[in-house]
């Protein structure tokens, strides 16, 4: 008897222990937001959220910028919960980065690591910089954040895509936007073409720069099909140099296996309207694509395609 009793006392003050020091995790309801990105990572079955700002559920108008409380959440899902009892089963994880919004975010499962590459700070006009160019948060053992280093090149972008190629282990950071909220350094694009490759297995230069595309995207959408990451959507700097919605009748290609840029059509019975910020993911098991929402002409988008 004696026994049990200490063994429970021992398992919850080691609890009470984990969740002062270590953890840092406390249950919240998060204000309604947009422009925040999350992964789902598989080893603790835990979506995780990072950032993102206010908008007024009245007027859709943004209500807040740099000042953000709960930037960095997770949802257990383990539990079996309802629909209902979701938005009382977030937790602040107490490892934050500062403000952040439009960044590139994927996570690595299988090196329990996600990776979030630059990003627009507060969108208060630049005041807000993000805190690091290029950042990866472990969940085990640190349950921290680092900065990935050496840096990647170029100045960090906003409304850009990471996403996690086929081997794993390999970032493809594509698209995106320099402005006074990112800086630009003198002589660089603020369209930036290239592909930014960042490989965690390779500790000492993680970073290579791939071939450039033919234009630039901001705000689109990436899903990786097989070896290739399908990029549909967003935004794109004409050849005369005006900023413009990219089609939604074709999709930009590019092939993590060779390096190789392609344009395909998209066909069917209907096309969706043009837009931003909306997501795509891959059903594997019919490997359908599924497109979902995003914003265009000014409105937020409901509706939902198969690709
Ligand atoms: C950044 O650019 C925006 C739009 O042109 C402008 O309103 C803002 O004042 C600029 N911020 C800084 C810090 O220059
Ligand atoms: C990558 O992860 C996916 C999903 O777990 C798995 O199906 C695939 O075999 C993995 N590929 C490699 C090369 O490890």
């Amino acid at each position: 008897m004696g026994l049990i009793f200490s063994r429970k006392y021992f398992i919850s003050s080691l609890l009470l222990f984990l969740n002062w020091n270590f953890l840092q995790v406390s249950a919240i309801i998060p204000q309604e937001r947009g422009d925040q990105d999350c992964v789902f990572m598989p080893t603790v079955a835990k979506i995780y959220c990072y950032g993102g700002q206010y908008y007024s559920s009245v007027t859709d108008a943004l209500s807040n910028t740099a000042v953000m409380d709960t930037l960095f959440i997770s949802l257990d899902l383990t539990e079996q919960r309802t629909v209902a009892d979701l938005q009382n089963a977030w937790e602040r994880v107490d490892r934050d980065i500062g403000p952040n919004s439009f960044f590139g975010f994927a996570g690595l499962p299988n090196h329990n690591i996600i990776f979030m590459d630059g990003g627009a700070g507060g969108i208060d006009g630049g005041r807000t910089k993000v805190r690091y160019k290029s950042a990866t948060f472990d969940i085990e053992p640190n349950n921290d954040w680092s900065s990935v280093t050496p840096e990647r090149p170029g100045t960090p972008v906003n409304g850009h895509k990471a996403t996690l190629g086929p081997d794993n282990s390999t970032i493809y950071v594509w698209g995106g936007l320099r402005n006074n909220e990112t800086g630009v350094a003198m002589g660089e694009d603020t369209h930036p073409l290239s592909m930014y490759i960042f490989d965690i297995t390779n500790t000492q230069s993680p970073w290579t720069t791939g071939p450039a595309a033919p234009e630039s995207y901001q705000y689109h959408a990436a899903v990786l099909v097989d070896s290739s990451i399908y990029y549909t959507g967003g935004t794109y700097r004409t050849p005369s140099g005006l900023i413009d919605y990219v089609p939604m009748n074709i999709v930009r290609i590019y092939d993590t296996s060779n390096g190789q840029w392609s344009t395909h059509p998209i066909t069917g019975s209907v096309i969706p309207t043009t837009r931003v910020r909306h997501t795509t993911t891959l059903k594997p098991s019919t490997g359908e694509v599924i497109l979902f929402g995003g914003r265009g002409a000014g409105k937020t988008c409901n509706d939902k395609y198969l690709l």
